[in-house]
């Protein structure tokens, strides 16, 4: 409870008022009935470009090999576990570092291939996009670009490959700081949708103009692969 007052006193402060109240409000709804709003975003190959504007020059960005990754499976500060590691490996996801000297401050996966959202729901999208994703800068680098930072280096991994369509995300939509950062990016906010219910009966929630033809998320084992 301390923990929740903290976050949405921080989220007044960083976002203001009325941000922090749909914040709590989200918080509430989700322990009580289970409720995540997601927005889905799209950078089209056309409009995708670099940005370096105001990361410090002592800063590396790069690809890591993913068995680099392996140490901070041990290190609760980087949110990355055994599990996760494996699945990336798995899809053959690349991930992009910032580095500062010897120490990982920042880092984004990115996927050719459906990948599952949490243990019950799966996000497809057509072959051609790369799912940017699980983006997380260490606490106290945040707010200093390094996010963007990562997007020439994803840019010159995909950008010539044939099919290249663009990148595609999903950010929880009270998730301010990644919304601010993405919008930074160019991306556009294209749809909507929320995964409600607890358990077993969880389920995809969107309205038919949602979706982007050929993006969907399917809850796992589920027949009909639709939402
Ligand atoms: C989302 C995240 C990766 C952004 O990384 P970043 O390197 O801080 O990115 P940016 O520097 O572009 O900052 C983005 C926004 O963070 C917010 N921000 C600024 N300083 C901050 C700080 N000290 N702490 C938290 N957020 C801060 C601001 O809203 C900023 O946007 P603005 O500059 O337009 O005001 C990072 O906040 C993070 O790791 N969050 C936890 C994991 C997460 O939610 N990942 C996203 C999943 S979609």
């Amino acid at each position: 409870m301390l923990g929740l007052a903290l976050e949405v006193r921080d989220h007044a402060a960083r976002f203001g008022a009325e941000r922090a109240a749909r914040y709590l409000a989200w918080r509430v709804a989700d322990r009580l009935a289970g409720y995540m709003p997601y927005q889905g975003l799209l950078l089209p190959a056309s409009r995708a470009r670099g940005r370096n504007a105001f990361a410090p020059n002592r800063l590396v960005c790069r690809e890591v090999a993913l068995q680099e990754l392996a140490p901070y499976t041990s290190d609760s500060a980087y949110d990355l576990s055994e599990r996760f590691l494996s699945d990336a490996r798995a899809r053959a996801d690349c991930c992009i570092g910032v580095f500062a000297g010897e120490k990982l401050v920042s880092y984004s996966f990115n996927s050719r291939v459906p990948t599952n959202i949490d243990s019950g729901f799966r996000y497809e999208f057509p072959e051609g996009w790369v799912y940017h994703f699980k983006a997380f800068t260490l606490p106290e680098w945040r707010g200093q670009g390094l996010h963007s930072r990562q997007m020439s280096a994803i840019l010159n991994k995909f950008a010539g490959l044939a099919c290249f369509k663009g990148l595609t995300t999903l950010v929880v939509t009270t998730n301010y700081a990644s919304l601010a950062s993405f919008a930074r990016l160019y991306f556009e906010p294209v749809f909507r949708f929320a995964i409600v219910g607890k358990g077993e009966k969880r389920r995809v929630v969107a309205d038919g103009h949602s979706f982007r033809e050929g993006f969907a998320v399917a809850k796992l084992g589920a027949s009909n692969g639709g939402p």
